[in-house]
């Protein structure tokens, strides 16, 4: 019995009562494995990984009945089951981020006499992230030629070209036939005149048939699908090449040398909690990594563009169009901000980076993958 567990005991480390576990039990739920000499509810390592995945499906707002049909189905397994929820929750966390710039754009509208409009209001519901940020985006979000470069070398003599997470469309080769595929309505708003036709879809479920196109893309955008693996699939089983511009979210190397995350946004390693593996990215699609340097110069405005120019993060448009200040949260984003200003003006930024002046391109962890 020593590897079994006790009701109250399984209770107190779940943070639920005994009396949910007891229904649990009594609806077929979750039934111990064994009981106790005196008749005790037991719970084994099974039980207790099965009570994992009843509560976070629970937690994400899923009926018992869904939830009784979820861990019940035999093609699934503790795997797919992490995976799954892994993937539901980052949904979540976008959503409720969203939300929260959402509601923040409220605060300061009524701060200023500003009444939202009753649309307005309830789009706070349905937001995407991109949905909220994105009317930001196109003032510094803008195809930097270098990387362009790269990223349509490696789709090699492709003609037809699947963009997925296409944005406005900053990557899009010009001389080859591309369909871009966008989830957020926003974001296909403020794609340019003449820009290729759009789909509104997701990566994790692409409505084209198999090998349907030469080569797939996609670019800066695996970070947000609710399942990345899924998605990256998706892109090998509808195109014969695919090419991925991602980062190593395992090389810590890079957070420790990227003075923004080393030493005023911590918090930046929260957000890669669980990320796939670069390893993982590129088995998805049966490919291979490639380093991506960052010019001192970049024109595209992401996270890690303005490494040697650190003025730019003060920038609340620089920021807007990033979807990290959203998901660290308000608080975080004012208290690095006003750090680093703080440490801007007083010099202290400048001495404890002298070494980047020298440096025209940094290597910040991006990555091509190219399969
Ligand atoms: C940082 S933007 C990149 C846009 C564009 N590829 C570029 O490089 O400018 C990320 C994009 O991914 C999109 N996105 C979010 N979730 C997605 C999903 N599940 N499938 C496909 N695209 C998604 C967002 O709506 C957003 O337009």
């Amino acid at each position: 019995m020593a590897e079994h567990l006790t009701v109250g005991r399984v209770a107190e480390l779940a943070g639920v009562s005994v009396r949910t576990l007891h229904h649990y039990d009594e609806i077929g739920l979750l039934e111990p494995s064994t009981r106790t000499a005196a008749g005790h509810r037991a719970y084994s390592a099974d039980d207790v990984e099965r009570l994992r995945e009843v509560l976070a499906y629970r937690r994400l707002g899923f009926g018992l009945r869904e939830i009784a049909d979820l861990v019940d189905d035999p093609t699934t397994d503790a795997v797919a089951h992490l995976c799954r929820l892994r993937g539901l929750l980052m949904d979540q966390r976008d959503r409720a981020a969203a939300m929260v710039t959402a509601i923040d754009r409220e605060l300061e509208a009524r701060a200023r006499g500003i009444r939202t409009t009753p649309e307005e209001q309830l789009r706070v519901f349905g937001a995407q992230l991109y949905d909220a940020i994105g009317a930001d985006y196109p003032a510094t979000r803008r195809t930097e030629p270098r990387i362009a470069a790269r990223i349509w070398d490696a789709l090699g003599d492709a003609r037809t070209v699947l963009n997925i997470g296409a944005g406005t469309g900053s990557y899009e080769p010009p001389d080859r036939d591309v369909t871009a595929v966008e989830p957020s309505a926003v974001m296909r708003a403020l794609r340019p005149p003449g820009a290729a036709p759009c789909v509104a879809a997701a990566a994790q479920s692409l409505p084209f048939e198999d090998q349907s196109f030469d080569a797939a893309m996609a670019v800066s955008t695996v970070h947000h699908w609710p399942d990345p693996v899924a998605g990256l699939r998706e892109m090998r089983r509808v195109a014969r090449r695919v090419v991925v511009f991602t980062y190593d979210a395992d090389d810590t190397g890079w957070r420790q040398r990227f003075w923004l995350t080393r030493d005023y946004l911590p918090e930046f390693a929260d957000l890669l909690v669980g990320w796939p593996s670069l390893a993982d990215l590129a088995n998805a699609i049966g490919g291979r990594a490639e380093p991506v340097l960052v010019p001192w110069d970049c024109v595209d405005g992401f996270f890690e563009a303005y490494w040697r120019r650190p003025e730019a993060y003060l920038d609340e448009h620089v920021r807007r169009a990033v979807s990290v200040w959203a998901r660290v949260g308000p608080q975080a984003e004012q208290r690095a901000v006003s750090r680093l200003r703080e440490d801007l003006s007083s010099g202290r930024w400048a001495e404890r980076n002298r070494d980047l002046v020298a440096l025209d391109t940094a290597e910040l962890g991006l990555r091509l993958l190219v399969a």
